[in-house]
């Protein structure tokens, strides 16, 4: 029994912030109201004023741009803004739109007031995105047909629809783009607090008990991050259920931990492995992205979407014009002594 949990975590990393197939077990976690949308506060108050105005107003919201690191919820929040507006929400994603006329399809059969959500937009193609902006700001579409001397340009007119925007990477995004997004949200890191409300809600829709002392311990070791505390809590659970614990408590949380190599800071393997690489092979850093992800054997995208965000959040890490630095702080994690002739020595 234990060996099917341990063969069961190697399959699913719960580090991963990435969505796998064990999320889609997860869909009745999702938050469909805003009430139920835990933490994000002052996300949240701005968009119920702007909802509330645009259903008085009997107008489709304003379109809406998500930007955060991966698992904070902006699917989620997508599919709740359109539950609140009492709209059909229609999701794609930036690589799956590879023409302009896949995009025009999608486009001419949204109603009004419809979502379109597009997730990973920062990926959209140039000239997908160029169609993209007509239809933002005057809702029309401008479609080239035919080819050489008989191409013509015609005008399409599209219902008023709302377009949710998701990215990992704000800063990649055109200002073009960005611009024609009248609600720009970023969303923060979750607080532990936070964290443990949402543990304590996804316990009791997996009816299982959880206590106190393990939720909080789950919460603080889930890196900010709402995916990462169910993926947790999921494993944890597996344990209570080994050790026939009616409710999870601390030591079913405590043993989860130590299998998945998670410290006290919510870090795992490879956290610690990208913070050595930098130390071992750049006394410290400045390192490039591409040859930390070449070093610790993961894609350069992974390091600046999923662990590196966290690792700056926590102190561990800077990012400046040069590459990636490790702080001191990454020294004493590690317990390696904050001098080069040691650090050489060590390893
Ligand atoms: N505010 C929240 N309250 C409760 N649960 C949440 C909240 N935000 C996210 N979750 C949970 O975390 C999971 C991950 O959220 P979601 O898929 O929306 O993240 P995402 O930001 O879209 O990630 P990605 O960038 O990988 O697409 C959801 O399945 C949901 O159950
Ligand atoms: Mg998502």
């Amino acid at each position: 029994m234990e060996k099917d949990i341990l063969e069961n975590l190697e399959e699913s990393r719960v580090m991963t912030t990435e969505e796998n197939e064990e999320d889609s077990s997860f869909y009745a976690l999702r938050p469909k109201t805003l009430s139920e949308y835990i933490g994000q506060s002052k996300i949240k108050e701005r968009l119920a004023i702007t909802i509330e105005a645009a259903k008085i107003r009997h107008e489709p919201l304003d379109h809406v741009l998500l930007a955060g690191p991966p698992g904070l919820g902006k699917t989620t929040l997508a599919n709740v803004i359109a539950n609140e507006m009492g709209f059909q929400i229609h999701t794609t994603s930036g690589p799956v739109i590879e023409k302009q006329g896949d995009l025009a399809a999608i486009l001419t059969n949204l109603e009004r007031g419809d979502v379109l959500f597009i997730d990973e937009i920062h990926r959209l193609s140039r000239v997908v995105e160029e169609v993209l902006y007509s239809a933002m700001e005057d809702f029309s579409l401008d479609i080239m047909i035919g080819k050489g001397p008989s191409a013509r340009s015609i005008r399409i007119d599209l219902n008023r629809f709302t377009l949710i925007g998701a990215t990992t990477r704000s800063g990649l995004l055109t200002s073009p783009l960005r611009n024609r997004f009248g609600i720009q949200l970023e969303l923060n890191y979750y607080e532990t607090e936070e964290l443990e409300n949402i543990i304590k809600r996804s316990a009791s829709i997996l009816e299982i008990g959880i206590d106190e002392k393990a939720t909080k311990m789950a919460a603080m070791r889930s890196r900010g991050t709402p995916r990462v505390a169910n993926r947790l809590l999921k494993r944890i659970r597996d344990f209570a259920t080994v050790n026939r614990h009616e409710k999870i408590e601390e030591s079913d949380a405590l043993q989860a931990l130590k299998t998945l190599e998670i410290d006290d800071h919510g870090l795992d393997s490879m956290d610690r492995k990208i913070l050595k690489t930098i130390i071992k092979h750049y006394r410290g850093g400045p390192a490039g992205v591409k040859a930390i992800a070449a070093a610790v054997g993961v894609e350069p995208d992974t390091i600046s979407e999923v662990y590196e965000p966290y690792l700056i959040q926590k102190g561990f890490l800077t990012r400046g014009s040069r590459g990636r630095q490790v702080t001191e702080n990454a020294y004493q994690l590690l317990d390696i002594e904050y001098d080069v002739n040691e650090v050489n020595k060590l390893f």
